[in-house]
Formats: structure tokens, sequence, C-alpha cells
């Protein structure tokens, strides 16, 4: 049976103004999947890259956004039984839940506790997870060490600054000026992302324990360079092509530069990349740590806007400017 809903669209490749809401059918869910009735979406700096055309190894157009999203499963396709119809589910979906309804592998999906502020929680999915994912497998981050994060200001980065304080790390980072008093009241030590003094400041500190760098290429060398001995670079993107609207540039010279800093094996620094896989071991357990951290009251994830499906235009215009800290979230129902 085929149900119509609505749904974003990016026909072709371009700015705010491509972004359409068109209405469609969705098929009654096949082997393995479950529909969800979608109730919330993120509007992340990846959904925001597709819409460019500008993110890894992405789908053509014309593609439905919607890289995390939290609902309830309305119904199982044959085979699957985990999800009553009603749970409150939460899956890493990367395409298509900007949309009321979809159908998911049950394999992806995970179970939300009833009673968790639900925009919050689907911020966890995509940025706080990937901050954590770092900090806990990636960098192993500890009391009394000292991290440096570029963007503090960006989702993923206030995640990072969060919960690597709850780790008792002290976090040092950028940001533009406009957002410094913000991160200093949040006991983050801020520079501004347009001066370079950063570089000079963290050497005679003696170095960081770990730099989290979602610039990409250029950025490598100024990263690696703030390493004390026995340091980590941890890259997960390459945003700042993206960030100064240039041109798509190909991910393999950036992690061939990247991981060929670990030839210098006698420099006692290593590097790695972190990319977000929501069929790797750790996802599942790691992401209901989340939601039990935000249920007692342990994280408060900062929303910087919330819109409905339809102002979804408006919400990727309020990403492109910039403004305020943490997540954009899209009501769907
Ligand atoms: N590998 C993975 O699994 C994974 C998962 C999630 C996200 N990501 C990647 O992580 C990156 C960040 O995502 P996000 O959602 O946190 O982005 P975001 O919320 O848009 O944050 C962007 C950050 O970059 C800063 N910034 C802007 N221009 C800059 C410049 N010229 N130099 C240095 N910093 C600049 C911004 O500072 P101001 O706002 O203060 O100007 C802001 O803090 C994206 O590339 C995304 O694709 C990777």
């Amino acid at each position: 049976m085929e149900t119509t809903i609505r749904k974003v669209l990016v026909p072709h490749f371009g700015d705010e103004s491509v972004l359409q809401i068109i209405e469609a059918t969705v098929a009654s869910p096949q082997v393995g999947e479950v529909q969800v009735q979608v109730l919330h979406s993120v509007v992340a700096g990846s959904d925001v890259n597709m819409r460019r055309g500008l993110y890894p190894f992405q789908k053509k157009a014309p593609l439905t956004p919607g890289y995390s999203m939290i609902g309830r499963a309305l119904a199982n396709g044959p085979g699957c039984k985990k999800f009553a119809p009603g749970t409150l589910v939460a899956c890493l979906t990367i395409y298509g839940s900007q949309a009321e309804r979809m159908n998911v592998p049950e394999k992806f999906v995970s179970p939300v506790p009833e009673g968790l502020d639900l925009r919050q929680a689907t911020a966890l999915i995509l940025d706080w997870m990937t901050a954590y994912e770092m900090l806990e497998h990636s960098a192993h981050v500890k009391r009394g060490q000292r991290i440096f994060v570029h963007g503090l200001s960006g989702a993923v980065g206030t995640a990072l600054l969060h919960l690597a304080h709850l780790r008792g790390a002290e976090v040092f980072g950028t940001a533009s000026v406009s957002k410094h008093a913000e991160l200093s009241a949040a006991d983050a030590v801020v520079f501004d992302y347009r001066q370079k003094d950063w570089i000079q400041q963290m050497q005679r500190l003696g170095g960081v324990d770990s730099v989290f760098d979602p610039l990409g290429y250029q950025s490598f060398d100024e990263s690696y360079s703030i390493l004390r001995k026995g340091g980590l670079l941890v890259g997960y993107g390459q945003n700042l092509p993206a960030l100064s609207n240039g041109p798509r540039p190909s991910p393999l010279p950036m992690i061939l530069k990247l991981f060929a800093r670990n030839l210098a094996f006698w420099s006692g620094k290593r590097t790695t990349f972190f990319g977000l896989f929501r069929g790797s071991k750790h996802f599942a357990p790691d992401l209901a740590c989340l939601f039990r951290m935000l249920g007692e009251g342990r994280i408060r994830v900062p929303i910087k806007a919330v819109f409905p499906l339809a102002d979804v235009q408006e919400a990727h215009r309020t990403y492109a400017r910039g403004s305020g800290v943490g997540s954009i979230i899209l009501d769907v129902a």
C-alpha cells in the first residue's frame, strides 16, 4: 500500500532557493524495514553540503536530504518485530528523513526513551555522536588533558566542548569573535579563527593532547604543529572549501596528507580520520549512552533554531548566516 506524504526535494544542486516541498508516495516497508513517522530531523552541515553537491561521495540530485531523525514506528516489514507500532525510534538516515514518513532498515534503528526533549535528542544522533565517538574511541580523552577544537561554535564543536569538560579535559579552540563571550562563559579558551595567534599560544603552553579538525587539507599542518609529543590529530571533514564557497575538493589528497604524517614515527605524534558509521559495533551503545545522559540532565544540547518542514529554505539560510551556537532542527510532523 502506498501513502502520500510531503517531503523536501533537492531537484538539482544550488543555493537555498532550489529546495522544494513536494508530495510523494511511500510504499509499505519491505523485508528488513520499519516504516517511521518522522517527528524531527536535522539541518546539519552535511545536508547543506549535499544540497550544494559538495558532500564527499554523495548521491546525485534529485535527492531528499535528512541525515538523522527521531520518529514513531508505524509498521514493520516482513521479518521485523523489534519495534512495535508507536515505539519512539531514532536513526542515522544519511538521506531521506526530511519527509513525513520513511522506510529505514531495522538494523540501523535504535529505541529512544520516552520523556526526553526530542529536539535535543535528534541533535545527538549526528553531531553529538560524532563528538562522543571521537573523544571516546579515537582520542581517549581523559581528565587533565588539553584539547583543541576548530569551530567550537559549530554543532560538533559545541558537543566536543561539553563532552570533553565532562571528561575533565581543558578545552581550547576557535570561533568567530561574536561567539567568544558565550564560549568563554562555558569555560572554553577561545581564539578568532581569522588570526593565527592560537598556534604560538598553544605551542607556548607546551601543546595539546588532541586536536579535532573538520577543516581539512590546508589546516592539518597548523593542527599538527600544536600537538605535544604523544598527541593525536583527529581529522573529521574537509569543510573549509564549503565554508569559504570554494570548489568541491577530492577527499583523497586530504586523507593521504593526514595519514602521511604517521610516517614520521619519531615525532611521537599521530594522526587519524574519524567517520561516523551507523553499522559500527559502538553506534547503538554510544547513542543509548547519550540518550541516558540527556535524560539524567548531564548534558543540555543547544538548539540554534527550529523550523517547520515547509520552511526548509529558511533553515538553510539560517545555517549559512552562521549566527548562534548549536544545531538546527526541522519539525517534520
Ligand atoms: N566525519 C564525520 O563523521 C562527521 C560527522 C558530522 C559532521 N562532520 C563534519 O564536521 C564539520 C562541521 O560540522 P558542523 O555541523 O559542526 O558545522 P557547523 O555547525 O556549521 O560549524 C562550522 C564551524 O566552523 C567555523 N568556521 C566558519 N568559517 C571558518 C573558517 N574560515 N575557519 C575556521 N572555522 C570556521 C564556524 O565558526 P562561527 O560559526 O563562529 O563562524 C563553526 O564553528 C562538517 O564538515 C561536517 O561535514 C563530520
